[in-house]
């Protein structure tokens, strides 16, 4: 692992920290892929000096391949070297406990977690999304639980909404577990946590990991010339053709001109924009590949904005249609 590479950024208020770029196990790493690719791409994580791999049970497809996956491919020595997530809420098996924020549905699925890790614990279990059927108190108990039985070090909560968030904090700091982490959305296409997520975590101390910073691949060069057969869009699972729309392109080559007179690739400056708040402790990247990723890392290279440029990218974006 090169620690070299690139800045670790302490997240919150807390001890714990984390890569400026972090590795996301969502897409890549199902059943559906080769190993020998997968195990490329986190042999290329470790050698940037990625420490943290962002998980989830449901992450596949199928069901839970991307912990088994991971289980499979992390060397057991450096199990000391790297932050594990994991997450719970969303649907996983048939019947009333298969899903939620319940303490029997999230007791079940973490367990169900470490067996396919191979893992005694996660380094910080998420609740996926908000459960506005179970009782705040009763899912924030459920983390401290999680903690203090030494399933997970840290907890944190993922999709939750400004005011349900200082919920949470205020809750668990009771408890005495804090809360490490929220995991939103953030892009260029997307900065609804400008608004007041960001200033509700700074006030209560808890670190962002955003997720989703290429907005899947669209803040890049990949939709410049048509939807390449290997890529997010073509698969259309998640991202589907229809988002790669004439503003999104007009944005993105306004992008490139400003990220070219940077010396970067429209990638990398959208991965050093969203770094550029020092509120956000790390970008969650995916990669299909080693190459995707090493260029990504680099954009650490050149994490400083001037005004001119933050303001360009705005009047791109609003040049675009995409703003204000
Ligand atoms: N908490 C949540 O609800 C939630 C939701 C979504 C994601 N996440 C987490 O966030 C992680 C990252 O999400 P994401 O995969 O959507 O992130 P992303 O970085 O916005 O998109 C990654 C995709 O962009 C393309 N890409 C990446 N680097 C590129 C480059 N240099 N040039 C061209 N294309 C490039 C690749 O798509 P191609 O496959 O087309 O090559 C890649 O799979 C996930 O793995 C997961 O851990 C969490």
């Amino acid at each position: 692992m090169d620690y070299e590479r690139q800045p670790y950024r302490r997240c919150g208020r807390s001890g714990l920290l984390l890569p400026a770029v972090s590795l996301g196990l969502w897409h890549n790493f199902g059943a559906g892929k080769p190993l020998d690719g997968q195990r490329a791409i986190l042999h290329k994580a470790l050698d940037l000096g990625i420490t943290h791999f962002d998980i989830a049970d449901r992450y596949g497809p199928p069901l839970g391949a991307a912990e088994s996956a991971f289980g499979r491919l992390l060397p057991r020595s450096l199990r000391d070297e790297v932050v594990v997530t994991t997450k719970g809420s969303n649907p996983m098996w048939d019947g009333p406990y298969g899903k939620g924020n319940s303490r029997k549905h999230l007791l079940a699925t973490l367990d169900r977690s470490l067996a396919r890790l191979e893992l005694d614990f996660v380094d910080i279990f998420y609740l996926h999304r908000d459960d506005p059927d179970t009782p705040l108190e009763e899912q924030v108990a459920t983390l401290d639980h999680l903690v203090r039985t030494g399933r997970a070090l840290y907890v944190g909560v993922s999709n939750f909404s400004p005011q349900r968030t200082a919920e949470a904090a205020r809750l668990l700091r009771e408890l005495g577990t804090p809360l490490l982490v929220h995991q939103p959305s953030y892009s260029l296409l997307n900065r609804g946590i400008e608004e007041s997520l960001l200033g509700v975590l700074e006030e209560h101390g808890v670190g962002c990991v955003v997720y989703s910073p290429l907005a899947q691949g669209l803040l890049t060069d990949r939709y410049l010339d048509g939807i390449p057969a290997d890529s997010r869009a073509a698969e259309g699972r998640f991202l589907t053709a229809d988002r790669v729309t004439p503003q999104v392109l007009a944005f993105v080559r306004a992008l490139a001109g400003l990220a070219g007179a940077r010396g970067q690739s429209v990638a990398q400056l959208a991965l050093a924009w969203a770094l550029r708040d020092s509120r956000v402790t790390s970008v969650l990247v995916g990669a299909s590949s080693p190459e995707q990723l090493e260029a990504n890392v680099a954009a650490v290279d050149r994490l400083d904005f001037t005004a001119d440029e933050l303001a360009a990218i705005d009047a791109a974006a609003k040049e675009a249609g995409l703003a204000g």
